[in-house]
């Protein structure tokens, strides 16, 4: 069974803090919005489409607690709510349409409290289904004797059930596909070693970890036949917006002749973006200085820690999302497929 990284109970939201990975296996109840958004922001929970839901029940614990209260007073506390919420990570675009998609229930509702909980449980339940149709639709592209490499975390800890990119993985590994990984460490916040390795471990896959500077040395040695990682921001056109790291293996992997595919559902498409309004997130100095607690680098040395960057899409081999892979002209086969998610309502 894929771990459940987040749950509703009773107007609370129950989380894994997945700081604590991989030493303990610890939940942590959240009650308020403040609650939420300091576990989004310390990365407690973290991946695009698990942030995206745990906004949605930030939105719905604020719904639940002024559920009594009619009209006005509970769109006022959910806008307060959202606008907290939207302040705690700025790259991934599933957080901000999940409070959008939230809001605009509400506020059509006659009943926006009840409104509000529900399309947010039932967000965090579709969730499920989006990762399990992901992981059938990339079926396509793996095959016996595939040797793929992965990044950061995309696996049951980056959404609500078997993953993205690692979902893929996982589900090829249990229907008896024939195939190794090797996944990164992804400094500094080590999402590769702490949790992918976690969850490669735990689903028995022939798995290894490498540190980030070796990849091009592995591609070239170890016979990577693909790459497989997530995303946290699909624009119109393909740019692809990923953990820190991912354009440089995206570059080896083109010098080297390697396919290159990101796993990402339709809710982290921005199609109104365009690169010059994406904020790459930088976070603190210390996550560089430290590891875990111990100091590795001068306290006074000037620090760049940006969190994501940013893939053209003329890298991208294909994107798989939870209807069919995507290929280029991505400006195309993007819009197409909309279009008909639009047609089918
Ligand atoms: O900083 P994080 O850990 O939230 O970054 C996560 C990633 O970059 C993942 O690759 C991305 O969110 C896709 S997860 C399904």
């Amino acid at each position: 069974m894929p771990l459940q990284s987040i749950y509703w109970k009773d107007g609370k939201i129950v989380i894994i803090d997945q700081t604590k990975l991989p030493k303990k296996l610890v939940y942590k109840t959240l009650e308020t919005v403040d609650d939420v958004a300091e576990a989004i922001i310390s990365m407690r929970v973290r991946g695009a489409p698990l942030i995206g839901v745990t906004a949605a029940l930030g939105l719905a614990l604020v719904a639940y607690k002024y559920r009594h209260d009619r009209g006005e007073r509970i769109l006022s506390e959910l806008h307060k709510a959202a606008e907290i919420l939207r302040k705690t990570r700025p790259t991934a675009v599933n957080l901000f349409n999940a409070i959008d998609r939230v809001l605009e229930v509400a506020e059509k509702s006659l009943d926006p409290a009840k409104a509000a909980i529900e399309y947010a449980v039932e967000m965090m339940r579709k969730d499920i289904e989006i990762n399990k149709r992901m992981a059938e639709v990339g079926q396509s592209i793996i095959e016996d004797g595939d040797v793929i490499l992965t990044h950061c975390n995309t696996g049951s800890l980056a959404t609500v059930s078997i993953g993205t990119a690692l979902g893929v993985i996982i589900m090829a590994h249990r229907l008896g596909k024939k195939i190794k990984v090797y996944a990164t460490e992804t400094r500094p916040k080590l999402q590769g070693a702490r949790l992918t390795a976690f969850e490669l471990v735990r689903e028995g896959v022939d798995a290894y970890l490498i540190p980030d500077t070796a990849v091009a040395h592995t591609m070239k040695t170890k016979g990577i036949t693909k790459v497989l990682l997530g995303a946290d921001r699909i624009l119109r056109d393909g740019t692809l917006y990923n953990k820190i790291g991912t354009f440089q293996i995206a570059i080896l992997a083109r010098e080297m002749g390697i396919e290159f595919y990101t796993v990402a559902p339709t809710s982290t498409f921005d199609l109104k973006s365009s690169r010059a309004d994406v904020e790459i997130e930088e976070r603190s100095p210390k996550e560089v200085i430290y590891v875990s607690e111990c100091q590795i680098a001068p306290k006074t040395i000037k620090i760049f820690n940006p969190a994501f960057d940013e893939t053209p899409p003329e890298y991208i081999t294909g994107i798989v999302t939870e209807y069919e892979v995507l290929y280029p002209p991505f400006e195309e086969s993007i819009n197409r497929l909309f279009n008909r998610i639009e047609k089918e309502g």
